[in-house]
């Protein structure tokens, strides 16, 4: 029976857990045996007690990591949790591998095999594990209560004995999986609602929410579904195309990204002072860079009369909806690496495990990683050597 062990997120301020006791429960029931740090889902309001109840042991962490064959996490292990992970075993967690090399150089030399949550590609297929979308997700509904709860004024249209109010205008620069989901929230509370991107195909998405679309100067569509970076020049013309729009808004949401890059500058000081006072922006690329010229990582902050806030781990603010989605996603990976009996079976012919596990064996999968980083290309050897984390029977 494999052992699975869940480690207490150890990232300051992290509230989010990648178990909860009814996935506990349910990897029980599915042949795994279950680990769970001490306190692991405090953050999340979930008792040791709940996961004892689940079926799950609740241990410290040196008990959980001795002999676990899969180790699952949220954040990547830092560089001593590395080294507690048993030689050959599955560890499944967010790794960002193309931004760290030398994390990569460590859990080669450990031979594990890593799932990288962040590495699942964005297809329907894959989107029940995709756990960049079930948080993203969050983020958008949480950026939209975040901005209405700090603007002065109120966002639906209101008609009273006393007067009609306005409904707030609400402008959402990026329109993936947080953006799309912001547009939703704002609909909701009664504002009017305006979006844009720069991939064509989410004109449609953006008007079936009921939001105006603004046109892009052109558009940018890069590999995977995802924008790829734009030229300055092309920025330049969007900060033309949308500052009417932006001058005129009582909230702002950004969340533009491109994979692997910095995120692109769409809001400048300049748009910032001509704002109403009172207005916000929710900078969800705050930890990328940010959308906007003054957001501060992790701070709310007033520029020119107009609230920033770039608070990174919105999903956090929410733990107890991430954790229940996350652990989901992990339940499904696990599904998908253990299809039967508890058995690993793992099949690179899969797009999903192809994409997500990046190295195996001690050996880089990843092509794209390989040329990245410069590690020796992978072989058809290495990718179909003896799997690496065996379940025990
Ligand atoms: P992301 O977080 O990388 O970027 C957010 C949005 O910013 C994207 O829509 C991107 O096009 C946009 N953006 C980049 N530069 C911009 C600019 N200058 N101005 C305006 N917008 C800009 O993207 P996310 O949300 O992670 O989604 C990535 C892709 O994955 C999308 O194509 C999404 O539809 C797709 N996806 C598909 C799923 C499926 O089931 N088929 C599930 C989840 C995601």
């Amino acid at each position: 029976m494999p052992n699975i062990f869940f480690p207490r997120e150890t990232r300051a301020g992290e509230t989010r857990v990648a178990v909860t006791p009814e996935v506990a429960q349910r990897l029980k029931k599915d042949g795994f045996s279950v680990r769970v740090e001490k306190g692991a889902g405090e953050g999340s309001r979930i008792a040791d007690a709940a996961y004892e109840k689940a079926g799950a042991s609740v241990v410290d962490a040196a008990a959980g990591y001795d002999g676990a064959d899969i180790v699952a996490k949220l954040h990547p292990p830092d560089d001593a949790d590395i080294d507690k992970l048993g030689e050959g075993s599955l560890l499944i967690a967010h790794i960002w591998p193309f931004a760290h090399k030398e994390r990569c150089e460590r859990l080669m030399a450990r031979k594990l095999t890593v799932f990288a949550m962040d590495q699942i590609p964005r297809t329907t297929k894959a989107q029940y594990m995709d756990a960049l979308s079930s948080q993203m997700n969050l983020a958008g509904y949480k950026a939209v209560l975040m901005a209405a709860e700090r603007l002065p004024k109120v966002v639906p249209l209101m008609m009273t004995a006393a007067g009609t109010i306005n409904p707030a205008k609400v402008v959402i620069m990026g329109a993936g999986v947080a953006g799309l989901q912001a547009i939703g929230t704002a609909k909701r509370l009664g504002a009017v609602v305006e979006a844009t991107d720069v991939r064509p195909e989410v004109k449609e998405q953006v008007q079936s929410l009921g939001a105006k679309f603004i046109e892009p100067p052109g558009t940018a569509v890069g590999e995977g579904g995802y924008a790829k970076e734009q030229s300055a020049e092309f920025l330049e013309k969007q900060k033309e195309t949308v500052k009417k729009h932006l001058v005129a808004a009582d909230i702002i949401i950004t969340t533009a990204k491109i994979p692997g890059r910095k995120a692109p500058l769409l809001v400048s000081e300049e748009v910032v002072k001509e704002m109403r006072p009172g207005s916000v922006i929710v900078d969800l690329a705050a930890e990328e860079g940010g959308n906007c010229e003054v957001t501060v990582p992790d701070q709310v902050v007033e520029r020119h009369g107009v609230t920033i806030i770039g608070v990174a781990n919105i999903p956090g603010t929410v733990p107890v909806d991430a954790s229940a989605l996350y652990a989901k996603n992990i339940q499904n990976v696990l599904k998908q690496l253990y299809p039967k009996d508890a058995k690993l079976a793992l099949d690179f012919d899969d797009a999903i495990n192809d994409g997500a596990i990046v190295l195996h064996a001690g050996a880089c999968r990843s092509p794209k990683l390989a040329e990245a980083h410069g590690f020796a290309a992978p072989t058809k050897d290495a990718a179909e050597a003896e799997p690496a984390a065996k379940a025990k029977d």
